[in-house]
């Protein structure tokens, strides 16, 4: 089948205003995003900029928008995103950071609100006698979900808070926490209450669920940030 790509282009260096340039390319359904991208990069326009790595959903590096919605161009096959021949797939760069070139989008930003929350895990200053620190599957089973992170930014573009509120944390770095506050081996809530407890950390979500609607790894991020919230009230003993 054919389809068109209509993708969004920018070079800050050289364009004054972005733009939408349109491709036709030959598919067939069960091909994936990134490969019509690749197709187009390959043969049509090499001057097109995203970024790719592993192409099996383990990376994050492809989040983009794809007809409105954060997704992975390794995991969203054509016929995910079309009805039929001709449909035209609307590919677009994450929200909430700058566009360093077309779909390429700025990190340094997201990335640093991880480091903000002591993404690791803090001991006891005394390590176990064996040297391990033990866990039951039960203590396992509570991280789970967040360990799951693959840091891929489509929280980060999909959070209606952050259209208004850029200074809030938002939900990827608050899913990071959230790992490691509850890691049974971790003494570290205290130093990260710090950050949390302010009216840009935690408490700024709303509890509009857009993260969790496009997390390509399906954590339930609004779950994880509402009992973070509820773990500080505790230790806050409020
Ligand atoms: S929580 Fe989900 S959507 Fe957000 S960065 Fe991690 S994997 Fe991506
Ligand atoms: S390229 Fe690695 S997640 Fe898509």
């Amino acid at each position: 089948m054919q389809i068109e790509l209509k993708i969004f282009r920018y070079n800050p260096q050289t364009d004054k205003e972005s733009r939408f340039d349109t491709y036709k390319v030959d598919v067939d359904p069960s091909d994936r995003v990134l490969d019509s991208l690749m197709h187009v990069y390959r043969n049509e326009d090499g001057s097109l900029a995203f970024r790719k790595s592993c192409a099996h959903g383990v990376c994050g590096s492809d989040a983009m928008r794809i007809n409105g919605k954060e997704r992975l161009a390794c995991k969203t096959l054509i016929k995910d995103v079309t009805q039929s021949e001709g449909d035209t797939i609307l590919i677009e760069p994450l929200r909430h950071l700058p566009v360093q070139k077309d779909l390429m989008v700025d990190q340094s930003e997201f990335l640093s609100r991880f480091k903000k929350v002591s993404p690791f895990l803090i001991p006891e200053e005394k390590p176990p006698e064996n040297g391990e620190y033990i866990q039951s599957q039960l203590q396992r089973d509570a991280i789970d979900d967040a360990t799951k992170c693959i840091n891929c930014g489509a929280c980060y573009s999909a959070c209606p808070v952050l259209d208004t509120n850029p200074d809030f944390l938002g939900p990827a770095a608050l899913v990071h926490a959230s790992r490691f506050i509850f890691d049974s081996r971790d003494q570290g809530l205290d130093a990260r209450i710090a950050i949390l407890d302010q009216p840009n950390g935690i408490w700024a979500c709303d509890n509009h669920f857009e993260c969790t609607k496009v997390c390509p790894r399906g954590i339930k991020i609004t779950k994880l940030i509402n009992l973070t919230k509820r773990e500080i009230k505790k230790r806050k003993g409020e």
